[in-house]
């Protein structure tokens, strides 16, 4: 017996070095870490249980018969964050480059099946040449397999996706049907074909970074939805993510404890907002003031910066926040923006996450460049993840709601369990200016002085209408609230809200505008 565990001991060992160390020093000078070191960054110590770690590739073409690498380029298994049992794979790119090949991608397609039946989320560590070319066909074939798990997947168990090398061609495609996408500055990139290609194609001249860096990902394309500096500060921060979502769609987030007792008057909240209605402040402010321990974790921080989504606390629940920024285009909605929070929605959605609306925005983007690109058609998503996302909902007007985005910013008609506003709320279906013109157009023109005509009439509207007690009278408010007391309100909602149960009619499945 002892000389067969030593010789396990020794096939381990051997396996652990994964494409040897002159590889693994060269992956080190590229300044990334190897497959293994990645896990033991991400997981609780001694929790992870690997599986596969003998299989080999069955190819006999090209001289691969004589290179088989023990666990063939991807290490899998189970472990734990913070406690909470997770999946996950992690492409070895010291073994072919991380490739796809055959025995690879049945090795991810194992682990993902069993983390369906477990119920537990799924993390990638992406680092991969992409298709294993000596095995042709079969490593397509292997990319299907995993990227029909991931569609299935989607909605039943979180999936979580670190592009931390080359992601190129098809398998680009796996990530991007995952719910979140993490890349590193510099060394992960992201593209469908490589700047060779597209220079043969377009004839155009781009470098890597350019063309899938984690930047141009992050701020032009939206694909990635956080970016770090380093590997590092990755794996910290899908920890982080971890933790404020549940391992599958029939379980809760978890829970931190919260001490109600205490006081929790925000007086900063009554000075944020400006006296001027058109004059900017910075969202960021109000959210770091009504969540727990200002934690927020912001998803897309890059990306259509004129509305904000990411995930906090308050109570102690954990919840996702969609807020829009009059820092940034006056919070307006565009396409970008309703896209982007469409998608965070459904994702709080499906995994039992409540939502909070903080709302301050003055309509969609008018013009060409929108029509003509299709904000009826992108911005109908926000309003679709909206009217169909059963979670606890809770909104906060804090200043404007104006014109259809404020039915489409989670008001009371389409299911928003409670709607606060401030006294500061302006609810109207469009500005004081713009209406006064068209409604009192003939008036005005035929004015002795139209000049003063306008500022009486303007007044006239914003007397009337740029208020909450309206909305208020007609139940479409439920409470008009100070800022000050915003956080207990909103603790008070959630922790009310916590056994609302609310079904969408059966159906296959919706037909949300795409
Ligand atoms: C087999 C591969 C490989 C691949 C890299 N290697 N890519 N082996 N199949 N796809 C091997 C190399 O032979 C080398 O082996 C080792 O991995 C490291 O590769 P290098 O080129 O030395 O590394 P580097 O200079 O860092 O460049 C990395 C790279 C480059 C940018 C990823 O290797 C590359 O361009 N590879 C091909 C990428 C590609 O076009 N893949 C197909 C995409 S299409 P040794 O033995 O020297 O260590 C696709 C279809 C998916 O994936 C379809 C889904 C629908």
């Amino acid at each position: 017996m002892k000389e067969k565990i030593k010789q396990l001991e020794k096939l381990r060992a051997e396996a652990k070095l994964g494409g040897g160390l002159d590889r693994i020093n060269s992956q080190h000078e590229k300044g990334k870490l190897t497959a293994r070191e990645r896990i033991q960054l991400l997981v609780d110590d001694g929790t992870f249980q690997e599986l596969d770690l003998f299989v080999t590739h069955r190819s006999n073409d090209f001289g691969l018969e004589n290179q088989k690498f023990p666990g063939d380029g991807v290490v899998t298994g189970f472990a734990k964050i913070n406690g909470r049992q997770v999946a996950l794979f992690s492409q070895d790119f010291t073994v072919f480059g991380g490739s796809l090949s055959e025995s690879h991608a049945e090795k991810i397609c194992k682990v993902m099946d069993m983390a369906m039946k477990i119920g537990v989320p799924v993390i990638g560590l992406n680092d991969s040449g992409g298709a294993r070319i000596q095995e042709g066909v079969v490593s397509l074939g292997g990319y299907a397999d995993i990227f029909l798990r991931n569609t299935l997947a989607s909605g039943v168990i979180p999936q979580i996706s670190a592009i931390l090398g080359p992601c190129a061609g098809g398998a680009v495609y796996s990530p991007a049907i995952t719910d979140f996408i993490f890349m590193v500055k510099l060394t992960s990139h992201m593209f469908v074909t490589g700047p060779n290609v597209v220079k043969t194609v377009t004839h155009e001249e781009v470098s890597f970074e350019d063309l899938g860096g984690a930047e141009t990902h992050a701020s032009k394309s939206g694909v990635a939805h956080f970016v770090f500096d380093s590997e590092i500060e990755v794996l910290e921060n899908v920890r982080k993510l971890v933790g404020f979502i549940p391992l599958n769609w029939k379980d809760q987030a978890p829970e931190r404890d919260f001490d109600f007792t205490r006081d929790l008057t925000e007086l900063k909240l009554d000075s944020i907002i400006p006296d001027t209605p058109n004059k900017p402040y910075d969202m960021k402010h109000i959210i770091s003031l009504l969540l727990d321990d200002g934690d927020f974790l912001e998803v897309h921080d890059n990306y259509a910066q004129n509305i904000i989504v990411g995930f906090g606390r308050v109570g102690g629940l954990s919840v996702g926040i969609v807020a829009n920024q009059p820092q940034v285009l006056a919070g307006v909605l565009d396409i970008n923006s309703s896209v982007k929070g469409a998608r965070f929605i459904r994702f709080c959605d499906a995994f039992n996450i409540p939502l909070l609306v903080l709302e301050d925005v003055p309509g969609f983007l008018p013009g060409t460049e929108q029509e003509w690109n299709g904000i009826i058609r992108h911005g109908s998503k926000l309003l679709f993840a909206f009217c169909e996302a059963t979670v606890s909902k809770v909104t906060v007007i804090v200043r404007k709601a104006y014109g259809g985005a404020y039915d489409v910013m989670n008001s009371k008609h389409i299911r928003g369990d409670f709607n606060f506003a401030w006294p500061s709320a302006e609810i109207a279906v469009m500005g004081p200016k713009g209406a006064v013109e068209i409604i009192f157009k003939k008036e005005i023109a035929s004015a002795k002085n139209p000049e003063e005509k306008l500022i009486e009439k303007l007044s006239e509207y914003i007397e009337k209408f740029t208020n909450p007690y309206i909305a208020a009278e007609r139940g479409y408010i439920d409470e008009v609230i100070l800022p000050r007391e915003t956080r207990i309100k909103i603790v008070q909602a959630f922790q009310l809200l916590k056994t609302k149960v609310d079904i969408n009619p059966k159906k296959k499945h919706c037909n949300i505008p795409l």
